[in-house]
């Protein structure tokens, strides 16, 4: 039986072509993703990934997600974390496990190349339980964020990934930029 074949790349390195393949997937992906809030649809969300974690199934992309670094404040406290967004699945190759596998390698990636002691996303509510069963933990219910210049909020499930010993900080959670 085929297995997913995983690459994570460095944005800097993406060829055109793979470039418009991800492209094609993340639309595809998230075409049915409808908000009614209008504070949500005029977030502006961050272009800045630094590396892209690609599935394939014979030679297909199938699974990706994006992943960067940032500091943030948390209570105040500037906390490094590696922020993985963008997680999406080709329609036709849901539910077989391969979003899950892809999670897996980001983790790795990020404890070992990325050096980060926390991940942290930010998802739908019915999305928790997805990111529960591959070791995300919900952490809070709002983020705040500065866009073009103004602190905004969200309110929206943030979960964490403990990639290190530490301990996370009591306290709001200020993303210092846009969202991802
Ligand atoms: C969310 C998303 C990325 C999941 O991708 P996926 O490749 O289907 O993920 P997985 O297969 O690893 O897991 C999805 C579900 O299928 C289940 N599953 C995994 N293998 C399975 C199998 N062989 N048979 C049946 N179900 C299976 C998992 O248990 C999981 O269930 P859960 O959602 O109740 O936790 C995909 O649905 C998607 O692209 N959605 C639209 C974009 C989006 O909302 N992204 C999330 C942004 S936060």
């Amino acid at each position: 039986m085929n297995t997913l074949q995983i690459e994570i790349i460095s944005t800097d390195n993406i060829p055109a072509e793979l470039d418009k393949k991800i492209d094609q997937l993340d639309h595809l992906a998230f075409a049915d993703e409808q908000h009614d809030d209008p504070e949500f649809n005029s977030i502006d969300w961050s272009s800045h990934i630094e590396y892209m974690a690609l599935g394939y199934m014979d030679g297909e992309l199938v699974t990706l997600l994006g992943l960067l670094r940032r500091e943030l404040l948390v209570g105040g406290k500037p906390v490094w974390v590696v922020g993985i967004g963008g997680v999406g699945t080709h329609p036709n190759w849901q539910k077989r496990g391969f979003a899950s596998t892809l999670l897996q390698s980001a983790e790795k990636f990020m404890r070992e190349k990325m050096k980060a002691s926390f991940g942290l996303l930010i998802c739908a509510d019915e999305r928790r339980s997805f990111y529960g069963r591959n070791g995300w933990k919900h952490l809070a219910d709002e983020i705040f964020f500065t866009q073009d210049g103004q602190r905004r909020s969200l309110k929206t499930s943030v979960m964490i990934l403990p990639l290190a010993e530490q301990g996370w900080f009591a306290g709001e959670i200020d993303l210092c930029g846009l969202p991802w």
